[in-house]
């Protein structure tokens, strides 16, 4: 890879995402030392007891509390999600959604509590630690983040052609692996300026998947598209968790599209893969949190979402949801 751009890459993007803010106290790295803890407090290890699968959980909130100076964004937070399972977080715009995001990432560090991803505790882990626990995570970034500069096989291929030794041939056979996963296969040789916001938007998606990620972190996947492109994206949300397994927390305010992935399932016969209606206890393993001041207002199934009849849930599901 040749151009600027390549020369920056995902790396520096993590670095710019962090705060321009004052919040460098909280976010320089700190320094190397025994500052990790490799192990979860008994209460979250015992994987059974919490009726989670797995000894240890994909992510782990422990009464995680985050403030920018008198802003308070998230207020005692805990939240656990299983391996191979899937979350999705509501939220008003400014609810914390991104931030609860770039705290697993790393990118911020919480003021109080404890963060732990894939049996991990990150929120104190010295930056070059934090290298590692990010190498097991692909993320959609809600700025999308696709360089213009490189083609679609470059930029769905990046972690692997810049940070690995993978041989290219490999990598490139993998890059047609996942865009073929998201029905993008004969665009691996253009620019990405060519193609459509929701085309720009899966190729963010083969990005996030190319690595083989254990966890995937989607940050307003289908904002700014129209219905038919956006259930285009969801497909792929779907068919991640369905067909990959892959654990997935999907952060939106779109609530018909949330709706969607909850209810529907990918399944495969032969090479022939359909998006169904889920049946009512598939759909009731996809479970919603939604944030509201600083506080995790719902935690659970979308029918149970629906039919809550706490005041600002009503409000906030009449505003998103049909009919109008
Ligand atoms: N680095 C930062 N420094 C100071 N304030 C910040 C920083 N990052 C986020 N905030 C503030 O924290 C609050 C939550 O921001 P966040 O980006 O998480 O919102 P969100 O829920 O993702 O909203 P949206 O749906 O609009 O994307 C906002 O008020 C935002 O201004
Ligand atoms: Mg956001």
């Amino acid at each position: 890879m040749t151009t600027a751009a390549a020369t920056h890459g995902l790396t520096a993007l993590f670095r710019a995402l962090r705060s321009p803010h004052d919040k460098s106290r909280r976010n320089v790295p700190l320094p190397a030392g025994p500052a990790v803890t490799p192990e979860l407090p008994a209460s979250l290890r015992d994987g059974a007891a919490r009726g989670q699968a797995g000894s240890a959980a994909a992510v782990v909130f422990d009464r995680v509390s985050l403030a920018f100076d008198e802003q308070v964004v998230l207020r005692d937070i805990s939240f656990e999600i299983p391996r191979g399972a899937m979350r999705i977080l509501l939220g008003d715009s400014g609810a914390g959604k991104s931030v609860l995001l770039k705290l697993i990432l790393g990118l911020l560090r919480p003021d109080s509590g404890a963060i732990y991803v894939h049996g991990q505790r990150i929120d104190g882990m010295a930056e070059r630690d934090l290298l590692k626990v990010r190498s097991e995570i692909g993320m959609l970034f809600q700025e999308n983040a696709i360089f213009d500069s490189l083609t679609v096989d470059e930029n769905v291929g990046y972690r692997l052609y810049e940070e690995t030794d993978t041989p290219r041939a490999v990598v490139r056979a993998r890059v047609e692996e996942v865009l073929t996963f998201v029905g993008l296969q004969s665009f691996i040789d253009v620019m990405p300026a060519t193609l459509s916001g929701g085309e720009r938007r899966r190729v963010g998606i083969a990005r996030a998947m190319a690595s083989r990620p254990a966890l995937l972190l989607f940050d307003d996947p289908t904002t700014g598209l129209d219905p038919i492109i956006a259930a285009t994206v969801d497909h792929e949300i779907v068919k991640l968790r369905d067909l990959q397994h892959v654990t997935s927390l999907v952060v939106t305010h779109q609530i018909r599209d949330a709706y969607y992935i909850a209810t529907h399932q990918a399944v495969q016969r032969d090479n022939r893969v359909t998006i169904v209606t889920a049946d009512d206890q598939t759909a009731a393993q996809t479970e919603f949190m939604v944030l509201h001041e600083g506080r995790i207002r719902f935690h659970g199934p979308a029918h149970e979402l629906l039919a809550s009849r706490d005041r600002y849930l009503q409000e906030f599901l009449f505003k998103t949801l049909p009919p109008w």
